[in-house]
């Protein structure tokens, strides 16, 4: 039956979720690794595509869904809720960008998000008197560690923000003091949410951007294929 924000079948999604933000890049996504990705779900512009992963080894075949999230942790936790309630899904995998922080990743890295910090409520009522720790599940994160095998990947925390254009005095220099990676606004809820239904959540981050390190830039080519990195990764996990 649909839920408000997602109009599909019960059957209509595959047990592991690709997730992107934006509507687009799931749509290229789904074109880019799912034989025959059918359109389940459209509400709001937020598409969700199911098929059969088209890569080559064990996991050719399987069935894959791929949805936006939209932006922001109240978006990505309506989804990801009715994802996990009402269509059976067991693991969600967003597939996103993020800002870097640390001096040591660089734009296009890729970064594991074992755990993620937040200026967010979201999580803190969830354990009454309790600092949540957001974190992802270990099955997939090793996996995605894994299936990158000698090519550099990142693995650490990041923080989850509810204000893309805001910034609070020291918290740049903190974050950078305390080894946290990268920005971005949807893994803490994530992680959250798939805690509150015993289900799995994991961000993996292409490097778009950077706050501490200026004056660099990938050209649209090096944008895709370090894109393209990120989403094998996800597939690996997705399957794992
Ligand atoms: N802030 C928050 N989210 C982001 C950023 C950023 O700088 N870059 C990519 N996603």
């Amino acid at each position: 039956m649909a839920t408000p924000h997602i109009a599909a079948e019960p059957g209509d999604f595959a047990p592991a979720v690709l997730m992107p933000g934006d509507p687009k890049r799931a749509e290229r996504m789904a074109g880019l690794i799912l034989d025959q990705p059918r359109l389940v779900t459209d509400v709001r512009g937020i598409m969700g595509f199911t098929g059969h992963y088209n890569g080559i080894g064990e996991h050719h075949g399987k069935p894959l869904s791929i949805m936006a999230s939209g932006m922001g942790m109240p978006s990505i936790g309506i989804y990801a809720t009715e994802l996990f309630r009402e269509f059976g899904v067991e693991r969600i995998i967003r597939v996103g960008t993020a800002g870097g922080i640390s001096p040591a990743v660089s734009i296009g890295d890729v970064v594991v998000g074992i755990g993620a910090h937040t200026t967010s409520s979201m999580n803190e009522l969830r354990i009454p008197g309790t600092h949540f720790s957001a974190v992802a599940d270990f099955t997939m994160a090793a996996a995605a560690v894994q299936a990158a095998g000698p090519n550099p990947v990142f693995v650490g925390t990041v923080i989850s923000e509810d204000h893309f254009y805001f910034s609070i005095p020291g918290q740049l220099d903190a974050m950078v003091a305390h080894g946290v990676l990268a920005v971005e606004m949807e893994a803490a809820c994530l992680y959250g949410v798939a805690a509150e239904h015993g289900k799995a959540g994991l961000g993996i981050f292409t490097i778009s951007d950077h706050l501490t390190k200026k004056g660099q830039d990938m050209t649209a080519l090096e944008r895709e294929t370090r894109f393209q990195d990120a989403l094998g990764l996800a597939v690996a996990a997705a399957f794992a």
